[in-house]
């Protein structure tokens, strides 16, 4: 039992003083305070918060059962459940005996796993016989979908490939994913048009989610939510906006456009919300950088025309060029708000490509080509992008859940703090210090909200019968270490995380072992996924 707790269950619900009792994995009772019981184990929470796990709805650790040692980048956090597969990425479907192009675009997220299958379900069964550090609920990519039937050709599918891809995505939804993920700014997802996404989402389930990661951050953002709302409406399914921002110096302020678009989907049937991290700094691949063209063919290609100096000045053109359709990241931030993060060599690491310039004694251009061209494409960035105002609109707002969008451990460097500090950082940043949001609604926004989002009835809430997933913590000292210039400190004050019963964290430091499992979507089983369907249109 865990006695004398301040119980934050989840709901939103105000927090109240109660013992809470454990067992066989399963909340079973909710009681005012008292003494403890004999023949209980008890801890003693007295002056801590306790709370349902934290979930995670924005994961990238689809790798991390495969890695030899233990991801604790989440559970330190007081995280139980991650959504991965998100962004576009996903580690299958694959195509059969899979191409280089497929090899090139797993390896530009994910460390090498080993993993050699093509199926999602032998994925999930490979990942089971690993194990999980925490719960895993995994969403099927639609890069990967696109890998997987059109390799390298980066046009509009055939109906024949149109019907392959939603033949994936059925038996994908069969073997226990809980969505579709899109991610528009990268290849090979960005080349999906609106109409390839709608036919995909057609094949979800009404409570599946499409969680997109739109095709424009920045000065197209209405549009991009426009599109997202079209397809979420056509199709009937849930719909997520991956971590919603507004990016771009000229841009900032325009999250009341943006939640105010949101509002009138919702307004309009669209069942949408949307997930955030809260930090100014986005972190993606470097190659963002690159316009779409730049980004046709194989890595081979894009390294050629990388070292071509004639391409590269034209490049410089472009990226210069404020009319063009396309907007740069470069204006966003400016380059000396673009920072390599980790790089293959390591070299570079910790730098803005205003640094790497003056160091090359080249134009910032030049840099950024250089750079991409020697460690082969494989070069995490950190943008300064946004503004606190907007990240404060946005995590305030009612539809909002958090998400960390770590990208994977593995590749050391100078990672980006949110894969470390997320969930830390709401309670301390912005809820005990900007006084942004109650304990109960940045708690609601981490467990009961996202629960009912992906279908995970009997989580992320504390009540009697719920799984007896839970995170307890100290509110007045909890805090993120990480930072930007070291964000792999794990954080303070997330004191014991319980999966299913079992103690995960004691006294804030990881019991050796994976005690996590794969998740399965409420809605699974109560219909049959829609197969047959995926013969049409
Ligand atoms: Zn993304
Ligand atoms: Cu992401």
């Amino acid at each position: 039992m865990l006695s004398g707790g301040r119980l934050v269950d989840g709901t939103g619900a105000g927090a109240r003083l109660a013992d809470v009792l454990v067992s066989g994995g399963r909340v079973t009772a909710i009681e005012p305070p008292g003494p403890p019981r004999p023949g209980w184990t008890t801890l003693p929470v007295a002056g801590l918060v306790v709370a349902p796990g934290f979930i995670d709805v924005h994961s990238h650790a689809d790798a991390s059962p495969f890695l030899a040692a233990d991801d604790v980048s989440k559970l330190s956090q007081g995280v139980t459940t991650e959504v991965v597969g998100n962004c576009g990425f996903s580690l299958a479907p694959r195509a059969p005996g899979g191409g280089s192009w497929e090899r090139q675009f797993q390896a530009r997220l994910f460390p090498e796993t080993r993993w050699s299958g093509h199926s999602f379900e032998a994925l999930q069964g490979a990942a089971d016989r690993r194990g999980y550090v925490t719960n895993m609920a995994p969403l099927v990519g639609h890069g990967a979908l696109r890998a997987a039937v059109l390799g390298e050709h980066h046009r509009a599918p055939s109906p024949a490939e149109l019907r392959a891809m939603r033949q994936l995505l059925a038996e994908s939804l069969t073997a226990g994913a809980f969505g579709l993920s899109s991610g528009l700014i990268y290849p090979p997802s960005m080349f999906g048009a609106p109409d390839e996404l709608q036919a995909l989402c057609a094949v979800l389930p009404p409570r599946a989610v499409y969680a997109t990661h739109m095709r424009d951050e920045g000065r197209g953002v209405l549009d991009a939510i426009r599109e997202a709302l079209a397809v979420a409406r056509a199709a009937g399914c849930e719909l997520e906006i991956s971590h919603h921002k507004v990016s771009g110096r000229h841009n900032w302020g325009r999250s009341r456009e943006t939640l105010a678009e949101l509002a009138r989907g919702r307004d309009e049937g669209v069942r949408v919300d949307q997930d955030a991290y809260p930090y100014c700094a986005s972190s993606t691949m470097l190659s963002v950088l690159l316009p779409p063209e730049w980004m046709r063919g194989d890595e081979g290609a894009i390294r050629a025309r990388l070292r071509d100096p004639v391409a590269v000045a034209e490049l410089e053109t472009h990226i210069g060029d404020d009319r063009d359709r396309w907007e740069s990241h470069v204006r966003a931030c400016g380059w000396d708000g673009i920072r390599i993060a980790a790089t293959p060599s390591h070299g570079w690491e910790g730098r803005s490509l205003a640094e790497v310039a003056a160091e090359l004694a080249v134009s910032p251009t030049a840099a950024l080509a250089q750079v991409l061209a020697e460690e082969g494409l494989r070069v995490q960035a950190i943008l300064w992008s946004m503004d606190e105002d907007d990240v404060l609109r946005v995590l305030a707002d009612r539809h909002t859940m958090i998400g960390s969008d770590g990208l994977p451990v593995g590749f050391g460097g100078r990672p980006h703090p949110r894969l470390w500090g997320t969930f830390p950082r709401v309670l301390s940043h912005y809820v005990r210090e900007r006084r942004l949001l109650s304990m109960e609604a940045a708690v609601h926004k981490m467990t009961g909200l996202p629960a009912r989002k992906f279908g995970l009835t009997g989580r992320g809430v504390v009540a009697v019968g719920a799984v007896a997933d839970l995170t307890v913590f100290a509110p007045d000292t909890v805090r993120d270490r990480a930072d930007f210039d070291d964000g792999t400190r794990p954080p303070e004050g997330i004191r014991w995380v319980l999966l299913a019963g079992a103690v995960a964290l004691r006294d804030g430091v990881p019991v050796p072992g994976r005690m996590g499992q794969r998740l399965r979507p409420d809605w699974a089983g109560a219909g049959p996924v829609p197969a047959q369907d995926a013969a049409g249109p």
